[in-house]
């Protein structure tokens, strides 16, 4: 079975070495979207334990289209039975062309959708298909004139754990928040520590790697409804999955925020997956912070300041942050913020400085070593 994994773009390598470690071989990661072939049902493991991952897709269909007519037989040529059932809510979710003949988005998603209810009609010899049971949203990207057909197993975002049910006014997505903790390399060992944690997002992705949690352990996916959902199956890996969590690791995770009502969210949230006791949220000034630590990583989200009127206000906070740099200097910084001079502010130069994209939002991830 060919997977897609999405992602942020630019967080492709981090997804990618998750995947690595997981033992899959890699066929290619460009643009948000990793692929690789797997078994039938490692869906359920990848959409339980990806960290970085925004969706788990499974590639249903490949062919070249120019035409409309084209793009409606290539689809009655695919197999569909082995991967939709005879009564499902087709759901044709986005459509995403680029330098095609084929672009008209409502068309194609039209097109798209009469052609797999003909082809399951065919192949389940039924003459209506009636949409009962089961969620199935599929995409379309169309490159170059090539189809692809993806259907979605995750649903809601996997960024979406259920720990966040209150939010920051800019509240970091999960997915980015976990990648900035592996991308920094942080050993459990070592103290973690997020002088703006806001709703308390990267402190509690710690905990989560660092206990081992898997971060989908607590929720459904769109899978969970299908024809061909194992139970048997998916409740045997969980309970695996459990087990393997390490509860007595000792971890030393420290959130820090301004605003008291803050920390309140913060620690609702992780009271959410029942891991506040294994960190310490402060309501303090980044400026005043005091920590019993030489070395360690900072892994952070200052304020933007993406609107003109709180740039200002953004950059004499990351001037501030060079009080912190030079308090702490062996610490290691993992960074994220829109702004691209950033490293002015700080007054430090990034060992490396990765750009990321989420929505239609830009931002850079800024890691930075020594003084
Ligand atoms: C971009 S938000 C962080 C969002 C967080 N990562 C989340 O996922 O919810 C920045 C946070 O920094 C806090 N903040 C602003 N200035 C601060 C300062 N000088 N010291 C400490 N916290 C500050 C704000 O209250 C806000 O919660």
């Amino acid at each position: 079975m060919e997977y897609m994994v999405l992602c942020s773009i630019g967080l492709e390598k981090i997804l990618s070495n998750e995947l690595k470690k997981m033992g899959y071989k890699l066929k290619n990661a460009n643009n948000g979207i990793v692929e690789f072939y797997g078994k039938e049902y490692d869906y359920y493991k990848l959409n339980i334990l990806l960290r970085t991952a925004e969706r788990v897709m499974i590639k249903i269909g490949e062919f070249y289209a120019e035409t409309f007519d084209e793009l409606f037989d290539g689809i009655l040529d695919i197999d569909l039975k082995q991967y939709l059932p005879k009564n499902g809510k087709i759901i044709i979710d986005k459509v995403r062309s680029s330098k095609s003949k084929l672009y008209n988005k409502s068309t194609i998603q039209s097109i798209v959708k009469k052609s797999i209810i003909e082809n399951l009609k065919k192949g389940y010899k039924i003459n209506t298909y009636n949409e009962e049971k089961g969620v199935y949203k599929i995409r379309v990207y169309i490159k170059n004139n090539k189809v692809t057909l993806a259907l979605d197993t995750s649903g809601d975002g996997l960024h979406k754990r259920g720990y966040r049910k209150y939010v920051s006014e800019a509240p970091l997505r999960e997915t980015i928040a976990a990648a900035m903790i592996l991308k920094s390399g942080w050993k459990r060992r070592y103290p973690l520590i997020d002088p703006f944690c806001g709703s308390g997002t990267i402190p509690i992705e710690g905990v989560l790697y660092g206990l081992n949690i898997p971060p989908g352990i607590y929720r459904d996916f769109s899978f969970n409804d299908w024809y061909n959902f194992n139970s048997n199956l998916f409740d045997g890996m969980k309970k695996e999955l459990l087990k393997e969590i390490d509860y007595n690791k000792e971890l030393k995770i420290y959130g820090y925020d301004k605003a008291y009502k803050m920390i309140e969210i913060a620690r609702k949230n992780a009271g959410n997956f029942d891991i506040n006791k294994y960190i310490t949220f402060v309501k303090a000034n980044m400026e005043s912070i005091n920590l019993d630590y030489k070395e360690g990583h900072i892994i952070t989200n200052p304020p933007y300041g993406d609107r003109l009127k709180d740039k200002d206000h953004a950059e004499k906070i990351y001037e501030q942050m060079r009080y912190l740099k030079r308090k702490y200097p062996d610490f290691k910084y993992t960074i994220i913020t829109s702004h691209e001079e950033f490293e002015d502010f700080f007054g430090s130069k990034a060992k490396n400085k990765k750009k990321i994209i989420n929505g239609n939002h830009e931002a850079y991830i800024y890691y930075f070593e020594g003084v």
